[in-house]
């Protein structure tokens, strides 16, 4: 039996709200999704597994990249969770039919709910959208699909590979930053808005907002993520203070390090 909280409306209808997620990252970047789960106080108890000792995910091909996220789920099937959430933006473009067919609980990942996000953004359609992820990510063309049928036409998608290893290194500004996303951006018009495809993007949002004069929307996977829970039954402010269970397939004391610093 699955551990849920029951609520009793005064109309009898009885809900069963999630308690227990599971968030699964390829390292260290699905702590961005974490923290914003944590501040919409969604859920009191959060599972969170990196595969540290296989990351980075976005340079792998489909097929690795969907057999890794199979044998997460494996492990994620020991914790009784309610559902779980993939933050990682590679694994939500290749992997998420195949985790749901496995998975026997709700599975989500973080493209859909990032397109809806630009949706309920109320952007004009002539916006100019940019869309950042890793190779794997932007060449699954899921955000490009999804964004097309909301009808944005002028819109361009970008791997800025550097900017991964650079939040892992904790270069969230200053000189060496601010050449890499000249060395990405110098070339291209200031977009209205950004989708961060990546989990890592968020530590440097403000770097990439900053860097174009108009200063544009950004998207950010993980308040995407958590908005869109609410609109699925999770209820926001449930806890003021969620338990959060860190582990990794490689050194899981550095994971706990980076977390301690970026919750
Ligand atoms: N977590 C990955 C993503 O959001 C970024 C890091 C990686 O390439 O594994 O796509």
């Amino acid at each position: 039996m699955k551990k849920s909280s029951i609520i009793h409306h005064p109309s009898s209808i009885t809900l069963n709200i999630p308690t227990k997620v599971g968030i699964f990252d390829s390292g260290a970047g699905g702590l961005t999704v974490v923290k914003s789960l944590m501040e919409h106080g969604l859920f009191d108890e959060i599972v969170y597994y990196g595969d540290t000792a296989r990351v980075p995910y976005g340079t792998k091909d489909p097929a690795t990249i969907t057999r890794y996220a199979l044998e997460a789920l494996e492990f994620f099937k020991n914790f009784d969770i309610d559902l779980l959430v993939t933050a990682c933006n590679s694994v939500s473009a290749h992997a998420i039919p195949e985790l749901r067919a496995n998975a026997g609980f709700p599975v989500y990942g973080v493209i859909e709910p990032g397109i809806l996000a630009l949706e309920n953004a109320g952007l004009p359609h002539s916006s100019r959208i940019l869309v950042l992820g890793t190779r794997a990510t932007v060449g699954s063309g899921r955000y490009q699909r999804g964004i097309k049928e909301l009808g944005f036409e002028n819109l361009q998608a970008l791997s800025p590979s550097l900017f991964v290893p650079l939040v892992e290194e904790g270069i969230f500004e200053g000189a060496i930053l601010k050449s890499t996303l000249d060395y990405y951006f110098k070339e291209i018009p200031s977009p209205d808005a950004i989708i961060l495809g990546c989990t890592h993007f968020p530590l440097i949002a403000d770097a990439i907002r900053d860097y174009f004069p108009n200063r544009p929307l950004l998207i950010h996977s993980g308040e995407a993520i958590a908005q869109h829970l609410e609109r699925n039954g999770c209820k926001p402010g449930i806890t003021e203070e969620t338990k959060l269970t860190i582990f990794a397939s490689e050194n899981p004391d550095a994971l706990k390090q980076i977390a301690k610093k970026w919750l």
